[in-house]
């Protein structure tokens, strides 16, 4: 008996050791780096600063750099500030409702910095407008066919995280607000049924092509969904996530409503207030009722009519 305690204790004490042990082990640096910006606060084109790098990764991750490992860009791996950074940050200035001046300064550095969803921004500098709402890239535009309004869901997760109970209203209503502006309607699939679209939680590559990148680092990763028809919808297993957020944790309900427009079609907006804007807050609830934005997105992709 006191040899099982004890052999127990030893248990319990490896680990906690490995606990402490894993996140500075495999977590805290991905990449080797930690994202962390504010001393690049002020930066601009012409300079070389020590970090600079990370922001290419990060404006190249979200689809604002194409350097592409193409050795034409000499600078695509270094800390150099130079033309197509200046142009990527404007870009990405455009599409926060910042203005667009290219350089670091504290607004561009504070949004950077926030957790956000991972489908890259559509970029759309190159026609000259800020649109409101935004489509997945393609000929002809990803979307549902006409003959597919009844969408059906099922949960399937790679890691424990939020039980069934308490996932399944909260999607259930994050669906209704999308119902009630479109055509479509939702429902959980049978047991066993094939469904239209898959909704869990995953943690760090999950066999999709777009690995999560755990609870760190600044800027972080949250949550993603793919484009019509592929019907994925991912939760982050690494994050903080809770029905009733606090202010070091993230709104399941506030998530669903955002991916579910990109279910159906929509990318990210430019306007804040929007379900669809890319980020969002530890604490913010943004559970709806969905933005003129996100209506005129939704409704301009299936044809119908506006305003509703
Ligand atoms: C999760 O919450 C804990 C405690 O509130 C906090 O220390 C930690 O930073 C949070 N993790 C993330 C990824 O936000
Ligand atoms: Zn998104
Ligand atoms: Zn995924």
């Amino acid at each position: 008996m006191a040899l099982k305690s004890s052999f127990l204790g030893l248990q319990a004490f490896l680990l906690l050791v490995i606990m402490f042990m894993l996140p500075s082990l495999l977590f805290s640096k991905p990449n080797g780096k930690s994202f962390d910006l504010q001393h690049l606060e002020g930066c601009h084109k012409g300079q070389k600063v020590k970090g600079v790098n990370q922001v290419k990764q990060y404006l190249e991750r979200f689809g604002y750099l194409h350097y592409n490992n193409d050795p034409a860009h000499a600078n695509a791996n270094d800390d150099v500030f130079d033309d197509l950074l200046e142009s990527a940050v404007k870009e990405y200035q455009l599409n926060h409702q910042l203005k667009p001046t290219g350089s670091l300064n504290s607004m561009t550095v504070k949004q950077m910095m926030k957790p956000r969803c991972g489908v890259p921004d559509t970029t759309r500098m190159s026609s000259g407008t800020v649109s409101h709402f935004t489509f997945f890239p393609g000929t002809p535009t990803p979307k549902w066919p006409a003959d597919k309004r009844s969408l059906t869901y099922t949960f399937r997760s790679g890691a424990e995280v939020i039980d069934l109970q308490t996932l399944r209203p909260l999607i259930s209503r994050a669906f209704a607000k999308w119902a009630a502006v479109t055509q479509f309607t939702f429902a959980e699939a049978q047991a066993g049924a094939q469904s239209d679209i898959s909704i869990g939680f995953y943690r760090r590559a999950h066999g999709d092509g777009a690995s999560f990148d755990g609870p760190g680092p600044v800027g972080r990763i949250l949550a993603h969904a793919f484009r019509p028809t592929i019907g994925l919808f991912h939760y982050d297993a690494d994050e903080n996530w809770s029905t009733n957020p606090t202010t070091t944790e993230i709104d399941l309900e506030s998530i669903a409503v955002h991916e579910i427009g990109h279910l159906l079609g929509l990318g990210h907006s430019s306007i804040p207030e929007a379900i669809m804007f890319g980020s969002i807050e530890p604490g913010q609830r943004k559970r709806g009722p969905l933005q003129p934005a996100d209506v005129q997105g939704i409704r301009t992709l299936y044809d119908l009519p506006l305003p509703i």
